[in-house]
């Protein structure tokens, strides 16, 4: 990860789960389509690569009960510092490569959801992941598409999609390390209140608008005004793409 981007981490990471608060349901949504592309049953054992602050992983406990701890990887130790200090994770502080080189770890689930965006040497990723999951075993990688609706300033928009990486170049390199990969889209419609949508960004809730200094971000925030002057309600349609590599 850049620096830039482990300052951003760092610097978030208390209010992270705040920022994304305003939506239970929408955590539960997306829980749910984990849990059911990733085949989650109590007896696996489940690794969160990139968890971040567990939103996930917490989330997942309280759908699925699992009787082995949930491994929770992240470089950001500020973001692991809002998982709960309790048998049911097991919290690793490290880069996604080290941890697959390093720990000594049995598992058969993994998930890596909105991450892959800030891992440079993808191919080493996935090759050692493809070594090391069980026969029978499932990973599951989230990202957002090519584009998105996010009602955000033109500028955010345009830069998001020169640098987000291609679900389908990611797709063919899982194939090209062996795996079997399945591409699936899953939607949610997001209704954010205006004043927290606008709170999200100010706070930079997407590392993405890490790239824009204060003036810059300030100048979006009144274009988004402008634009959004007669909603209250920001509606717009939330895709991911769902991954889904196996051996089998
Ligand atoms: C957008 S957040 C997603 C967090 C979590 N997966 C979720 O969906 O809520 C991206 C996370 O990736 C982590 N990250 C960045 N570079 C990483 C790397 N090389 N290996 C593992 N995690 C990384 C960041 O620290 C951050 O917590």
């Amino acid at each position: 990860m850049s620096g830039q981007n482990q300052q951003h981490y760092q610097k978030i990471s208390n209010i992270y789960d705040d920022l994304w608060s305003y939506s239970e349901e929408y955590i539960k949504f997306m829980t749910t389509k984990i849990i059911e592309y990733l085949r989650l049953k109590p007896t696996d054992t489940l690794v969160d690569l990139g968890c971040g602050t567990g939103i996930y992983a917490k989330s997942i406990l309280k759908q699925i009960q699992l009787d082995n701890s949930i491994i929770c990887v992240d470089p950001s130790e500020k973001m692991l510092q809002q998982i709960p200090d309790s048998p049911q994770y097991k919290i690793m502080a490290l880069d996604a490569i080290d941890f697959l080189f390093q720990a000594e770890e049995v598992y058969n689930k993994v998930l890596i959801k909105e991450v892959i965006h800030h891992i440079d040497n993808k191919e080493l990723l996935f090759s050692r992941l493809f070594q090391l999951l069980t026969s029978d075993g499932i990973f599951l990688l989230i990202l957002l598409p090519p584009t998105i609706d996010y009602p955000l300033f033109d500028e955010a928009l345009h830069r998001y999609e020169k640098n987000q990486p291609h679900y389908s170049n990611v797709a063919n390199l899982l194939e090209k390390v062996g795996f079997k990969v399945s591409v699936n889209l899953v939607e949610y419609l997001q209704a954010i209140p205006k004043s927290q949508y606008f709170h999200m960004v100010e706070n930079r809730y997407m590392s993405l608008l890490s790239l824009f200094d204060d003036k810059q971000l300030a100048e979006g925030l009144a274009e988004m005004s402008q634009k959004y002057a007669q909603q209250s309600v920001l509606e717009f349609p939330d895709r991911f793409v769902f991954i889904t590599a196996s051996k089998l």
